[in-house]
């Protein structure tokens, strides 16, 4: 999930690790040095949600290793793609997420990483690339527009936005995610549930 800092990738990986975890065996691999996802793990009090693993030096071997005991393994990414475990992820994942914010300079971003994730592609044919909409607010205009804007893209956006609600947030420090959040989380919880419905097909 390559992007500049503050999209979103931390909480997404959060949210897809815990809501794969209740149809499969999933695990959450933090490749960001920032350590934002295992912080998160350290508050975490269940032990049937996502494992969440720390990248070691070897990122190649140990996704790997975790894709022969899991049946999915979610990695955060460091804000920068060129970093080195963004670069080492993309010739290996099957899928990858770039949460957008509506914001323009978070469009001019993605355009950059759009040439970057493509040219992966070429090596990592199996690799696909999605778009999606983070921080949504339906009321704000840059919202409504973000959607065209985007459409100029060559990458697909997929249908599922992510609105911004305070439960994702908010779960964090309770080291939840928002399946486990009650009904505070119940619409962030069916967003995820959708979005990994559209993704995993
Ligand atoms: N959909 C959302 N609604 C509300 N706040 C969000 C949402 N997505 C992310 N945030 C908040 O935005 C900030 C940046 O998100 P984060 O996941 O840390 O991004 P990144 O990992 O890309 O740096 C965090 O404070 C996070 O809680
Ligand atoms: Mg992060």
């Amino acid at each position: 999930m390559g992007n500049k800092g503050g999209s979103g990738k931390t909480t997404l990986a959060i949210n897809l690790g815990a809501g794969l975890s209740n149809i499969a065996n999933s695990a959450l691999l933090d490749a960001d040095p920032q350590g934002s996802s295992i912080q998160w793990y350290q508050f975490v009090d269940q032990d049937d949600g996502v494992d969440v693993y720390q990248a070691n030096g070897q990122l190649r071997e140990q996704v790997s290793d975790l894709n022969t005991n899991y049946d999915y393994v979610v990695c955060d990414c460091p804000p920068s793609i060129n970093a080195e475990q963004t670069q080492t992820l993309l010739e290996i994942s099957d899928i990858v997420l770039i949460p957008v914010q509506p914001s323009p300079i978070d469009v001019w971003a993605t355009i950059k990483l759009e040439e970057v994730i493509i040219e992966a592609q070429k090596s990592n044919q199996k690799l696909k690339a999605y778009v999606l909409i983070n921080q949504l607010e339906p009321r704000v205009a840059l919202s409504r527009m973000l959607r065209g804007a985007l459409s100029e893209l060559e990458l697909p956006v997929t249908e599922t936005a992510l609105r911004r609600r305070a439960i994702y947030k908010n779960s964090v420090l309770d080291g939840k995610s928002v399946f486990d959040a009650g009904k505070l989380g119940a619409e962030a919880a069916t967003e995820i549930t959708q979005l990994i419905e559209e993704i995993i097909k």
